[in-house]
């Protein structure tokens, strides 16, 4: 069987770095980053630099002719905490992921994958807090509380428009909220009431978790909802006993069947920390 040409940018950065072994053999791979280097300083010799946001247009077309679905996790990270940089920097996340979208439409993609997060929607966590709330679904509005899930948000729904069919063709279009993609550090927590530490047990989501909902989003014959478009929002976490972010549909479209949870995996921390 051929394999399918999977083209990942942002391929030196962290998500990637935990996606990548388990995209190796299976596909044929086309990697992008505006570094060389990886996040451990290492030169990544598989991986073509390039600007997603600023080269031309016509430069980077020949990064995606040919490509089945692009997996975009490439990600400006702000270097400023204030609120104008962090609007400013996510302002232009928002225009890297257009361009990608563009890109991809431009030169016969058939699917983007796209790395967003829970973000998209934190405000919910408030009154999950005040135990008012006890499920946020991918579907709710999103309701973001800072400029990075704001973006989030934006690029979501762009993505919506681009899926939508508007533009002459339907581009389809997963969105991933990925949640709490780590080992959970107890210690952390120590010092925070007790919430802080169960809303990150909701959101994990193991590395072989994280594998399989990528492979399922880019691998899955037919995404279209019950009208006919083929767009998802689908939160990224584990098979979690402590649920918030509802993955029912992810189960639904795409099968999507994560095998860990954050209750057995850290149930010595939790012990001690929830006693
Ligand atoms: N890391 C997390 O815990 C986490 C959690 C939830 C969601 N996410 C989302 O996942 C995505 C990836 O995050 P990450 O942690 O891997 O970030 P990262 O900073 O580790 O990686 C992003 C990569 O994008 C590359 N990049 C930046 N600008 C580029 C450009 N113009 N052209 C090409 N490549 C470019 C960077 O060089 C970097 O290697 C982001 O959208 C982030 O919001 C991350």
């Amino acid at each position: 069987m051929t394999k399918l040409k999977v083209l990942v940018t942002g391929a030196n950065g962290y998500i990637a770095g935990l996606l990548l072994p388990a995209f190796r053999d299976r596909y044929d791979l086309r990697l992008v980053d505006i570094r060389q280097k990886n996040r451990h300083g290492e030169l990544a010799p598989a991986v073509v630099a390039a600007d997603l946001l600023n080269e031309d247009s016509a430069e980077l077309s020949g990064l995606f002719r040919g490509v089945d679905v692009v997996v975009h996790t490439a990600y400006i990270r702000p270097t400023e905490k204030d609120p104008q940089s962090s609007y400013d920097c996510e302002r232009k996340n928002v225009d890297l992921a257009q361009r990608v979208y563009q890109l991809a439409f431009d030169n016969g993609v058939r699917r983007v994958v796209c790395t967003s997060t829970n973000q998209a929607a934190k405000w919910y966590e408030q009154p999950y807090y005040a135990k008012l709330k006890d499920r946020v679904l991918p579907d709710e509005y999103p309701k973001p509380d800072n400029f990075y899930g704001w973006a989030k948000a934006a690029y979501e729904s762009l993505g919506f428009l681009y899926a939508c069919g508007s533009l002459g063709r339907k581009l389809e279009m997963i969105q991933l909220r990925i949640v709490v993609p780590r080992e959970i550090d107890a210690s952390r927590f120590k010092e925070l009431p007790p919430e802080r530490y169960v809303r990150d047990l909701t959101g994990y989501i193991s590395t072989q978790d994280l594998q399989q909902l990528y492979l399922r989003s880019i691998e899955t014959e037919s995404i279209a909802d019950e009208h006919g478009v083929p767009f998802h929002i689908f939160y990224g976490v584990s098979n979690n006993a402590r649920t918030f972010w509802s993955i029912s549909n992810a189960r639904k479209v795409i099968g999507y069947e994560p095998e860990d949870d954050s209750e057995q995996r850290f149930a010595a921390d939790i012990a001690q920390m929830l006693k």
